[in-house]
């Protein structure tokens, strides 16, 4: 078999590359200076989504920077909702706000013509994306799994307790008081996101990954109906649409039952966050699939020893499996940009 140029491709297929193929979750970003610079330019966070020019640049700015071996479209989660006709916002140091779904308010109506049309500048920015890439650099698509689309679709936004910790009680109110209602939204949105991420492989992306940043404030009698099965349904259907295209999901903060996902067979690789623990990554997920992950954000905030020593027990622990290197979350804001180039360094030495 011909050993393919694209390491993050090979991997997903289930072949150990090594040393392993590595990006990073939000790899575009505050972080760097020359996104702040390029952010500056658009009216607001979403015309910067829209516009071809900047997403692409914005896109390609770690690329040329750390030569990483996948790129991700610059864009956002919250582009399906916006589609779909709901108010979405972006505002400056608070995170998105939505206009909140009421329980009488009759869901939106997916009309894939307008649909698509509204998501046309996404797919304009993943082709000129991929005409830029190097050959060796896998152009990755994405969307939001539709619980963590609901969370804001319903909530309208995250609200913080004293700890920190964000929490939806809207959209858990609905998956105990109006599980129908709730199903509902499920098929509008899953129809919504398999419709986008097909789109988005016709433009050049080459693998899909969906994120389920709130799967873990799902109790786990709840969790296998409102994020697992929808999400194994989802990745089964941009299967068959367009096959071969390799899935990785992120259900965050889910510990063990990370193990149901991979179990599943539906998806290529699994990220894990930085709770997952190395052992049972390497002997319950990677016999499944590959495994994504799974360095602390603040470890890369601090580098130096700390973040070398945590990103070698990483590399020791998963090298005998197919493994891909991330973060266990985005890259945040405080990130020297010095300490990704280390860590890029670090990997590619393995
Ligand atoms: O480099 C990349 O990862 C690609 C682009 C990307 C963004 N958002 C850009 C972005 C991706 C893959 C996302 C996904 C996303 N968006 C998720 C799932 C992953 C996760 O982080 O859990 C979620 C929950 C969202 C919703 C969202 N968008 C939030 C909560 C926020 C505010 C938090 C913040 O960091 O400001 C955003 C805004 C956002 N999306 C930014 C970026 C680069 C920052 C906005 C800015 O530049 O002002």
């Amino acid at each position: 078999m011909t050993k393919s140029v694209k390491k993050l491709l090979a991997v997903l297929n289930g072949e150990k590359q090594w040393p392993p193929p590595i990006w990073l979750m939000r790899q575009a970003g505050r972080y760097l200076p020359e996104y702040r610079a390029l952010r500056s330019k658009a009216r607001d966070f979403l015309h910067f989504c829209y516009s071809p020019e900047l997403a692409t640049e914005a896109t390609l700015q770690p690329i040329r920077r750390f030569e990483l071996d996948a790129s991700i479209i610059f864009s956002d989660i919250l582009v399906i909702p916006h589609a779909l006709g709901r108010d979405v916002r972006f505002v400056e140091n608070e995170g998105p706000q939505l206009e909140p779904l009421k329980s009488g308010d009759r869901l939106p109506e997916l009309d894939t013509d307008k649909f698509a049309a509204h998501l046309a500048p996404v797919y304009e920015a993943l082709r000129r994306t991929r005409a830029a890439l190097p050959p060796s650099t896998t152009l990755i698509g994405f969307a939001g799994a539709p619980w963590t689309l609901a969370c804001y679709m319903i909530d309208g936004r995250s609200r913080k307790d004293a700890n920190g910790q964000a929490h939806f009680d809207m959209a858990l109110q609905w998956v105990q008081q109006r599980p129908e209602h709730l199903a509902q939204l499920f098929e509008l949105l899953s129809d919504a996101i398999v419709l986008h991420c097909v789109a988005q492989i016709d433009a050049g992306a080459e693998v899909i990954q969906l994120f389920d940043s709130w799967a873990g404030l799902l109790a786990p009698d709840n969790l296998t109906r409102w994020s697992i099965e929808p999400l194994i349904r989802i990745a089964r259907n941009i299967k068959s649409l367009r096959p071969g295209t390799p899935v990785i999901v992120f259900p965050r903060q889910t510990g063990e039952l990370t193990k149901l996902y991979a179990g599943s067979g539906a998806f290529n690789a699994i990220s894990i966050d930085h709770a997952v623990k190395l052992s049972f990554a390497r002997q319950e997920l990677q016999k499944h699939c590959a495994v994504q992950g799974n360095l602390d954000p603040l470890v890369l905030v601090e580098g130096g020893a700390a973040m070398e020593s945590a990103a070698r027990h990483i590399l020791d622990e998963l090298r005998g499996g197919p493994f891909v290197f991330n973060l266990g979350h985005g890259v945040v804001p405080q990130t020297p940009p010095e300490n990704v180039a280390r860590l890029v360094a670090l990997v590619r030495s393995a």
